[in-house]
């Protein structure tokens, strides 16, 4: 469904009913990464999964995109679908940086958390240039060389062999991103806050979910979170890389559905 918000319009896949599920995609692509989870989450859940600002088919790209303004976004997105009851905010990577703003800007709007091949601390100084490097790049080349480097690091060598239909459609996501989405969100999450010290003070359930060929977040890193939130698990999937919801989703699926079951209130 297209949602015409104030800021601008949002293309917004929505089906099932009960409790509503959040799955906010990682970077740079769009909704379609939720594939393998629609049809067993929309089962029992509502399931929302948006373009967010800039990619897939919704506007407002701008230079900067910070994750405060994609959690105002999708904030805003719950309003308008009247979604007043507490969420379970699902996030891949980039969307996982954005579920830790949207816990910090609206803590009563978040039952549960699922986080994907995420991290909660902030770039280093030399990711930070690299990003600012890459904001320029692909304003002047458009994302055809993104897309190339990004596919490379997302899947799982075991994933490239066994799955090459999954990397192609990504990769034409991927090409099929607006420049300035890209660079904005880019220099975004060059800007965004470290959450380190505020994972232990984060008392709702957690489910954390990490390929275990992540060339992107390592697992190293999401024990660390793990270790540090009160009420986190952490479950490795075998074979996967970055994008492990999409390239092991009955693995995935399973322990979703677990852990919805174990916290459903
Ligand atoms: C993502 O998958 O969203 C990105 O790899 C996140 C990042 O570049 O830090």
């Amino acid at each position: 469904m297209l949602i015409q918000a104030a800021r601008t319009d949002f293309q917004v896949r929505d089906e099932g009913t009960g409790s509503p599920i959040l799955l906010v995609h990682g970077f740079p692509l769009d909704h379609s990464m939720w594939n393998g989870q629609w049809e067993t989450l929309t089962e029992s859940y509502h399931v929302i999964a948006p373009d967010l600002r800039g990619f897939g088919l919704s506007g407002g790209a701008k230079n900067v995109i910070t994750m405060a303004d994609f959690a105002d976004d999708l904030a805003e997105i719950l309003d308008m679908m009247r979604v007043d009851e507490p969420i379970t905010f699902c996030g891949l990577s980039m969307g996982g940086y954005i579920a830790w703003e949207f816990l910090r800007l609206f803590p009563e709007r978040v039952q549960r958390l699922i986080l994907c091949d995420t991290r909660a601390s902030a770039d280093t100084e030399t990711v930070r240039q690299s990003r600012v490097q890459l904001a320029e790049r692909v304003l002047e080349e458009g994302t055809g060389f993104l897309a190339q480097d990004m596919s490379k690091k997302l899947f799982s060598p075991l994933t490239r062999a066994s799955q090459p239909e999954l990397v192609t459609h990504m990769e034409s996501v991927m090409r099929s991103c607006d420049p300035l989405a890209v660079a904005g969100a880019t220099l975004g999450m060059s800007q965004r806050r470290d959450f380190t010290d505020f994972l232990t003070e984060i008392e709702i359930p957690a489910l954390l979910i990490c390929g275990s060929d992540d060339a992107i977040t390592p697992v190293s890193e999401m024990q660390t979170i793990a270790d540090q939130m009160p009420q986190a698990k952490l479950e490795i999937i075998p074979g996967a890389g970055h994008m492990a919801p999409l390239e092991a989703p009955a693995a995935v699926n399973a322990a979703i559905l677990n852990f919805l079951g174990e916290t459903d209130a």
